[in-house]
């Protein structure tokens, strides 16, 4: 029976009084690969702050692996939505992967001292080699020296997902890691999340939505409050021959209106 990996109940958040996401129930299991679509300002990006804690539990609970959310965030990777980089910023890729290591940091020092002041020792020669695997597994080894601002939209994201792997995590959380990528490129970072998804449970967040939903096994609606569909509901939607479907007339049909 696949494990429960995130459950969350009855959970609300508001910024300055102003409720965001209200009263949300979700589980995602081992191995799902779960699209969170919605209008704009609908708590997407809320809900997976939520999961990672950089917002705060205000009101509901959220478990990782059965345990409470402080005891198990190591097990969560994240690709932030808008990961614009100075692309003057003479970074090369395998460094911005490395970042990735400060979870194992923090991890391995967390009862000596401030899992900070390892930063200033560096990266070993064994974060190195695994920050190169991370680059193998999303086909950019070969681009791990060049500078990041060199790179195109669609590469840059694939560092910034190995970035996220370095870590190893069980759960990988994507906010719209597609955003102003072309068609194909969509289906290259689709393609490699599925491929990700044989050993790593995936949350992603998207508009591109006749992409995310040929790949997803599941589909929640936020706008304020989570709904559930069917896949089965959009087959026309990602089986549409021009293979375009426009956001706004799916959110109509929903029923959700529009919310731009
Ligand atoms: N730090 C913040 N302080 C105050 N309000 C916020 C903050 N972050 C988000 N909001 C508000 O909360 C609501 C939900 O924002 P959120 O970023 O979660 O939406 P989203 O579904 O991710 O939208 P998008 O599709 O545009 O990324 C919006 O009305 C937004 O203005
Ligand atoms: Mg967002």
């Amino acid at each position: 029976m696949s494990q429960s990996l995130i459950k969350i109940e009855n959970l609300s958040y508001s910024y300055d009084n102003q409720k965001v996401l209200e009263n949300i129930n979700l589980e995602v299991m081992e191995r799902d690969f779960m699209a969170i679509i919605g209008p704009n300002g609908g708590g997407k990006s809320t809900l997976l702050k939520s999961i990672l804690g950089i917002n705060p539990l205000q009101q509901g609970t959220i478990k990782i692996f059965d345990k409470p959310l402080s005891k198990n965030l190591h097990k969560i990777g994240y690709v932030p939505q808008n990961t614009n980089i100075n692309t003057n910023f003479p970074i090369q890729a395998i460094e911005v992967v490395m970042m990735g290591h400060i979870h194992t940091l923090k991890e391995q020092h967390s009862s000596r001292k401030p899992w900070h002041k390892y930063l200033s020792i560096g990266y070993n020669e064994f974060e190195r080699s695994c920050a190169l695997a991370s680059l193998r597994q999303v086909g950019m080894e070969s681009f791990a020296y060049t500078k990041i601002g060199s790179l195109s939209g669609g590469q840059r994201q694939r560092v910034m997902i190995a970035r996220a792997l370095c870590a190893h995590p069980a759960i990988l959380l994507l906010d719209e890691p597609t955003a102003n990528i072309d068609v194909e490129g969509q289906k290259q970072i689709y393609d490699l999340l599925l491929k990700l998804n044989e050993f790593i449970t995936i949350m992603v967040v998207s508009h591109d939505i006749s992409v995310v939903l040929s790949y997803a096994t599941k589909v929640a609606h936020i706008n304020k409050i989570l709904t559930f569909h069917e896949l089965s509901h959009f087959t026309d939607v990602t089986r549409h021959p021009s293979g375009h479907f426009c956001e706004v007339e799916m959110l109509q049909r929903m029923g959700k209106g529009c919310g731009c």
